[in-house]
Order: structure tokens, then sequence, then C-alpha cells
């Protein structure tokens, strides 16, 4: 990118940029004498052309839209829409989430997002002993076709597009949108959102899982060719890297195992015999948008270009869309802290201005007191603000992709590249993911990562303003913070009992069975079944149940 003559002479003055900056560090020390990243890459002092000097534009960086995306999927990005505003929500019943997502499409978020609650992520119904205690607690309460009903009651399915957060179980709560849908009279090819539908993040880094690999695989690759014919407006998985980051990686690790996970599905999908063409459409992503500013934002652009590379190289990929890493993006929430949480609401920004920096295509903000408890209409409200002041005050969204070119940027695009594809090489010689998953190779990398911060905040290299740095005395405040109401869990379970005494029994006894014997066929796709049998309202705990049944329970190994 750079005449030979230019470098020599930057060579020239850099000689005595060098001098000078002896004299200066002899009267004013640096203040660290190594300097890194959050994620703990080696920064340099100064950056220029003799760092990124074999960088070429159209092999490495590309025009927006074009191959290989690193500035981004689309040839005008946020000129022609803006991300999704897109704000994970849900708790206590499907009333009170209704409520909650008619008041953030009023405030002028862009789509929805669905948080379910512990026991539907694990499949067990509200009055399921296991569920007691969790009822409605860190998302919404959903046993059966009757909460989707109410969860998206005068909510225009056809005009609105829907993530669900729910990776075990997803295929019985997709089929339940999917009979939403029909009930509005939006037809299924109608239908756009995300299901998250990534069962290998779930056993290295976020739990909810229920049953072992090799089922899981089918159920995921079953929504994949089940969407391809009839849902094509629907992304299929959501393979996120952001629970692996909260878990403690670094930004590396986090491209690298995320992108390993893909490889996975990937490869699971084309050995049940799906065209990658087709199906890598409707993949996408999730990731995290952590403290260290420019580094996040080098960490999507470097995602985006190694996904483009994968999918073309080794999968060979020829359409364009299957090629693109389209990704959704929520500031870490493990940088959210209790002590002064409206300091909150400044590392909330950064973030998220990281992330449309890099391209994000869809963005959840987190709430400031999210330390203490799930948002109230308040602390929401100033979230989703934090997007569209950014979105229409801050010019960043004027033209696309406006850092490229940095030499540091560049740079670090380039090393955090070169870094998690050293990961990935390893993680082939393992044997692949499920086998270094397996193994606990992924899960050990991400421990010891997640160590070596604690350590350094306690340490004190690593600041944390308000906590170990700048603290104040914290009188109790009369701050408000939502609480769910532990009556709705009784009138959740009562609900459920009602439906089970109104609904047609033999009909869902003959689903059910009918699930049952699917199962049992690998050949078969099991989500036709699944919808026909969230349509009798069988439940989703009656469901999990039979594929419990037949597939048995995934048990994590001990790592020794
Ligand atoms: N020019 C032309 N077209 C454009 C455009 C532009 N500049 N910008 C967008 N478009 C088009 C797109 O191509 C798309 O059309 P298509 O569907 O026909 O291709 C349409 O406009 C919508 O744009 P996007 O697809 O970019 O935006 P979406 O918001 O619909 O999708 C996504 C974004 C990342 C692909 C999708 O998968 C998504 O929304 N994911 C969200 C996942 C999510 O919210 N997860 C929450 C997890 S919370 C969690 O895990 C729990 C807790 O533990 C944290």
């Amino acid at each position: 990118m750079f005449k030979e003559e230019e470098l020599e002479k930057i060579s020239e003055a850099r000689l005595k940029y060098e001098e000078e900056v002896k004299k200066t560090v002899q009267k004013y020390p640096e203040r660290k004498s190594t300097f890194t990243t959050g994620g703990g890459v080696p920064v340099e002092r100064l950056y220029t052309p003799e760092n990124i000097k074999d960088l070429d534009y159209t092999e490495d960086l590309g025009f927006p839209g074009d191959y290989p995306y690193t500035r981004g999927v689309q040839p005008t990005m946020y000129r022609g829409r803006f991300w999704t505003m897109r704000q994970y929500a849900g708790y206590a019943s499907a009333e009170e989430s209704n409520e909650r997502y008619k008041y953030l499409l009023q405030q002028g978020q862009t789509g929805l997002s669905v948080a379910f609650d512990l026991p539907t992520q694990i499949g067990y119904d509200s009055d399921h002993p296991m569920a007691q205690g969790e009822v409605g607690k860190v998302g919404v309460a959903i046993d059966s076709l009757e909460d989707m009903e109410i969860l998206f009651d005068g909510i225009p399915l056809d005009k609105v597009s829907t993530s669900m957060t729910i990776n075990a179980p997803a295929s019985i709560l997709l089929a339940m949108y999917i009979a939403v849908g029909e009930k509005q009279n939006v037809p299924a090819d109608k239908l756009s959102g995300t299901i998250q539908n990534d069962i290998l993040k779930e056993y290295i880094a976020r739990g909810t899982y229920i049953f072992p690999p090799k089922p899981s695989m089918r159920l995921i690759t079953d929504i994949f060719e089940f969407c391809s014919k009839h849902v094509p407006k629907w992304n299929t998985i959501s393979i996120s890297g952001y629970h692996i980051r909260e878990a403690g990686s670094t930004a590396v690790q986090e491209v690298a195992f995320t992108l390993a996970d893909g490889i996975a599905y990937v490869e699971a999908a084309v050995k049940k015999g799906l065209d990658p063409n087709v199906f890598g459409r409707r993949l996408s992503f999730f990731f995290n948008s952590h403290n260290d500013f420019l580094e996040e934002i080098a960490k999507f652009r470097a995602a985006r270009r190694l996904w483009a590379k994968i999918m073309k190289e080794r999968f060979g990929v020829t359409n364009p869309n299957a090629q693109k890493l389209r990704f959704h993006t929520q500031t870490a929430g493990c940088t959210l802290t209790a002590q002064q949480p409206e300091n909150n609401i400044i590392r909330v920004t950064i973030q998220a201005l990281a992330a449309v920096l890099g391209g994000t295509q869809s963005l959840h903000t987190n709430s400031f007191d999210e330390a203490l408890a799930l948002p109230t209409e308040e602390s929401v409200r100033i979230a989703l603000r934090t997007q569209q002041i950014i979105a229409y005050e801050s010019g960043v969204t004027n033209t696309v992709d406006p850092l490229a070119g940095s030499y540091y940027l560049e740079w670090l695009t380039n090393e955090i590249e070169r870094r998690a594809q050293e990961y990935i090489d390893k993680i082939d010689e393992m044997g692949g993911m499920l086998v270094a998953i397996e193994k606990g190779y992924v899960q050990q990398q991400i421990q010891d990562s997640a160590y070596a911060y604690q350590r350094a905040i306690e340490k004190g290299e690593q600041i944390v303003v308000g906590v170990n740095k700048f603290q104040i005395e914290e009188k109790g405040t009369s701050r408000k913070i939502l609480r769910v109401d532990p009556s709705m869990a009784e009138k959740q379970i009562a609900r459920l009992k009602a439906l089970k005494e109104s609904r047609d029994n033999v009909k869902v006894k003959e689903a059910l069975e009918e699930i049952r014997k699917t199962a049992n066929d690998e050949s078969a796709n099991l989500m036709p079944k699944i919808l026909e049998a969230v349509k009798v309202y069988a439940t989703l705990g009656e469901i999990c149940d039979v594929l419990r049944e037949e597939f048995g329970e995934y048990r994590e190994s001990i790592i020794l």
C-alpha cells in the first residue's frame, strides 16, 4: 500500500522521533513499562505505515458489501439503514413482557428480542419442581402456545423482526412463533427474526443445554433445513461469542471460539446434505462489545474477514450473502458495576460506539442498573436513547467504516485475525470444536483468561472506576429497581393447569407420540411434528420430556 521510498523516508524520520522519545521519558516516564489491549495483545507506542506496509486494499479491505467485507456487509451501511435497535427484554408473565415490548417499540426500538426464564430455557414447564423460584425471574415464562399468543398480542409479526434467545428447546419456541404468525394470518415465509439455537456455547460457557451433542446438532440442523424451505427470512442460528466473552475470554478467543463453533455447525449441516450456499445465508452471529474501544472495533472487522475466508476457502461458498458475517452486539454485561451505577451509562456508550464503528447489524445496550436487577422502564429508555444519540447525533453513521486506514486499527485487525486463526488451527488439529469442548480445552483457555483479568483488577493493574479507584461512600439510595412479583408464578401455574384441562388431550398424546417416533428416525426432520404438537397446545415441558426420554441428557465431563 506504501511505496518503498516513502517507507525509507519514514524509517529515517523515526530515528529522530526515537531520540525525542528518549529525552521525553527521562523527564516524564511513561505510566507503564509495557502496554497491552484489554485482551492482552501487546501495544506499541506508535503505529505508522511501516506496521501495515503489506496491506493490500482490495485483497485485505475491499469495498463495503464486497469480499472479504472487512469494511462492512452492506455497500451503504448506516447511510441506508441504521442497525436494528433491539433490546433484550422479558420477565415475569407474557402479559408484563408484552407491555414492555410495546413500550420499547413506542420509544423507537426497531426490533424485538425475547428473554426467556430459566425453566423455559432448560425445557421445564412452570409447574415442574425444577422451576421453583425461577418462574419469570430472568425472562418471560413460556409454557405453551397460549403464552406466546399473549406475548405477541397486538404486535404484528409481519412488521417486526424478533430474536429469541433460546437454545436447547429452540425448535419448540420457533414452532410456537410460526403458530402465532398463522393465528395472525402471517404465513411462515413472511416471518423475520432469529433463533439463537447455538448449543456449543452453552456447553462452553452458558449452561442452558439439555441433550447430548449428537441429538442437539440434529435439532439445530433440522431448523436450518426446515427454515430454508418454509421460513426463508428467518436467521436460523445466532452463533454467539457474547457469553464466551462474559465468561472471561479475550477478544481473540471470542472471535476464535465463536468462528470455530460456526465451522462445526457448517460441517454438521453439510454432512446432513445441506447446501452451505443456501443455509449459509441465514447463519448469523452475536458478539460482545467490551471496554477496549479500538480492540473491539478491530475484533469485529477481523471476524468479518476471517469468516468470509472460511466460507469461501474452506467450504467453497460462492454466494456472497453466505460469506457475509452479519452480527448482533450486546454491550458487555460483565463490565457493569453495582458501585456508582450511573458510571455504566458512560461504559455502555463507549461500547455501543465501538459496535457501530465495527459495523454491527443489530445492537442491545445494557441498562445502567443491570448489575443490580432487570432494567426499569427509565433505565432501559436511557439505554435505547444511547443508541439513538449515536445514530442521529454523533455523525459516525454518515460514512462507511470511517476508521479504516488507521495504522493501529488495521494492524490490530490483522493481529486479531492472525491470533484467532492460530486457535482455529489448533482446534482443527485436535479434531474439531466438539472434541476440543469434550477435552475441556476451550473452557480451560477461557478460565485462564478470566483468572488473569481478575488478578489484574485485584492487583490494581486493571482499573475499574468506582470499584478499585475513585470509590465513594455509597449510602443506601432510594433508586427504584425492578422486582418481579413472586405471586406471578402461582398465576402462571394456574393458567397451565386450566390449559391442560381445556385442550384436547387425545390429540396432545398423539402429537407427542409422533415426536417420539420421529426422534428415533435420524433421517426425518423433527420440526413439522413439533409444529403440530404446539398447535394442539402440547407444552414445552411435555415435548422436552419426550425428547429427554429418547435422546438422554447431557452431563458435563469433569475437567481434571
Ligand atoms: N442497504 C441495503 N439493505 C440493508 C441495509 C443497507 N444499508 N442494511 C440492512 N439491510 C437489509 C438487510 O439485508 C436485511 O434484509 P434481508 O433480510 O432481506 O437480507 C434487512 O435490511 C434487515 O437488516 P439486517 O438483517 O442487517 O438486520 P436484522 O436486525 O434483521 O438482523 C442479524 C440482524 C444479526 C442478522 C439477526 O440475526 C439479529 O437480529 N440477531 C439478533 C440476535 C439477538 O438479539 N440476540 C440477543 C441475545 S441476548 C442473550 O444471548 C442473552 C443474554 O445472556 C445476554
